[in-house]
């Protein structure tokens, strides 16, 4: 039985990334019928310092970010991490299990910590466990993320692996990360070769989801290019990293192909290409911003809603949680 998990983290806002990479399709995978659960991973932001009430408005603003994308809390479960203790602790039998060599090759420590290792959280360390049983409590058998969780991913499937050859079961899933359509990656307005984050320094580097239609346009009409006119076909954007980026925003905010876009496009220059990209953004993402403005208005709600979604979470996470322990050999007696 499919049954999609995914997660994005409280910490600082969302940005054009995180809604390509991940709300669209997450709204896309529940339109579609399919089980989903969603989970603001609040105990993940705390790897790196949270200022507490700024953590927990963002993760009110999170939650209106996924309803605004078109999450509906009625046919998808979201809720926020900390809520259902499960998490937690199968992250610990976890943390029995992964290897440090497993964790040592991880690149997003290693980017994060920088050179002060010495200095960084053992949470930093050991954030991938935790993701691994963010997924596996739920027997989760699909993960939609955008490209840069593909390594976190390989660890889930590792641990599963492990755990099921240790303990001589067939117990975890293996789990296929969903890491599909044009915008799994989406690149940083002011350089091609670096990710768009919400951790840049630069403010003009991204599109954030609260922007207003003057700072997107702005944005996307300072966006770095090259001076050449659009391919007409997608070979044509190879080694043209500023561009490619650009033409795949546009086909995934329209939901077209890059040929499809470049059928129409190519051709023409940034100085045609750039406004209608503006206008296609502005379209399709101010709503969401208006919407999560209307919903932060009543907070109860919001939190009355993740307290929902954390009940059903739990529901499904117990019981998984309380059959590992007993593989694992804890006395359960009451
Ligand atoms: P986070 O919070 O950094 O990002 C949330 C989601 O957004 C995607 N994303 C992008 N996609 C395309 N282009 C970009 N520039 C871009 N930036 C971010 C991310 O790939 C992600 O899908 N470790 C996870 C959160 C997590 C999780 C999980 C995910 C915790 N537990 C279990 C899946 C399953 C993270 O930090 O994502």
């Amino acid at each position: 039985k499919t049954r999609v998990f995914s997660g994005i983290q409280p910490s600082g806002g969302l940005t054009l990334g995180n809604y390509l990479g991940a709300l669209k399709r997450f709204a896309v995978a529940q339109d579609n019928g399919i089980e989903t659960i969603y989970c603001i991973v609040d105990l993940h932001a705390i790897t790196v310092w949270q200022d507490p009430a700024t953590l927990r408005q963002a993760t009110r603003e999170l939650a209106a970010g996924f309803i605004a994308s078109g999450v509906d809390p009625a046919r998808s479960i979201l809720f926020n991490q900390s809520q259902v203790s499960a998490h937690a602790e199968l992250a610990w039998v976890f943390n029995c299990v992964a290897r440090m060599g497993w964790l040592n090759r991880m690149t997003q420590f290693k980017d994060k910590a920088g050179k002060n290792r010495e200095n960084a959280s053992v949470g930093l360390f050991a954030y991938p466990n935790l993701m691994a049983a963010d997924i596996l409590t739920y027997h989760a058998t699909h993960v939609p993320v955008g490209d840069d969780q593909k390594q976190h991913l390989e660890l889930a499937r590792d641990i599963a692996i492990k755990f099921n050859n240790d303990f001589g079961v067939n117990f975890f899933p293996v789990v296929e990360p969903v890491i599909e359509g044009v915008a799994t990656r989406v690149m940083s307005l002011r350089d091609g070769g670096k990710k768009m984050s919400k951790s840049d320094p630069s403010d003009q580097s991204r599109i954030n989801l609260t922007d207003d239609a003057d700072a997107i346009s702005q944005k996307i009409r300072k966006a770095r290019t090259d001076a050449d006119a659009l391919p007409d076909t997608p070979e044509g954007l190879e080694g043209r990293a500023e561009a490619r980026n650009l033409v795949n925003i546009y086909a995934a905010l329209a939901d077209k192909t890059v040929a499809e876009v470049l059928a129409e496009y190519g051709g023409q220059g940034f100085g045609a290409f750039k406004p209608a990209l503006a206008d296609l953004a502005v379209a399709k993402l101010t709503p969401i911003s208006s919407e999560m403005t209307r919903l932060l208005q009543d907070v109860a709600e919001i939190d009355r809603i993740l307290g929902e979604g954390a009940d059903r979470a739990e529901a499904i996470a117990r019981p998984i949680l309380e059959q590992t322990y007993d593989i694992v050999g804890m006395v359960r007696s009451r």
